[in-house]
């Protein structure tokens, strides 16, 4: 190999160990820091909590505007108000924190 290809294959290793880090130190954007209105479900990113929103409404047999308002389907700021059965969810997301936490460690 020559001196030339030497160089170059070290800088391609270097850009590609540099890219590897900044994928590293990039976290994806968290559900409190895109979503105006999260209070429980905090500290995991946006699909997850999308998932958990459509794992929730599968599990109950509900549809999503049974908890937001109807006119949440319209507009993506209407997801953020509460309804009684989203402040009740609330609770119950809490209690089973609490029961996690004082129970299973
Ligand atoms: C059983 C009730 C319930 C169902 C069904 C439900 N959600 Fe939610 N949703 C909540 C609760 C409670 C919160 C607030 C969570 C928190 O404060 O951590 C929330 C928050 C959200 C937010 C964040 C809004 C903001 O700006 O703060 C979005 C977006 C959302 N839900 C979308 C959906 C979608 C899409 C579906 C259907 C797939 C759905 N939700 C089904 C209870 C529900």
């Amino acid at each position: 190999m020559k001196f030339g290809s030497v160089v170059v294959l070290v800088y391609l290793l270097s850009i590609q160990f540099a890219s590897g880090q900044a994928v590293q130190q990039q976290r994806p954007p968290m559900a409190e820091d895109v979503f105006k209105n999260v209070q429980v479900l905090k500290g995991i990113p946006v699909d997850e909590f999308l998932d958990t929103m459509g794992f929730i409404s599968a599990a109950l047999t509900i549809n999503c505007v049974e908890c937001h308002t109807p006119d949440s389907e319209n507009s993506w700021e209407k997801w953020a108000d509460d309804t009684p059965l989203k402040q009740t969810t609330r609770k119950m997301m809490r209690m089973v924190t609490a029961i996690n936490k004082d129970n299973f460690s």
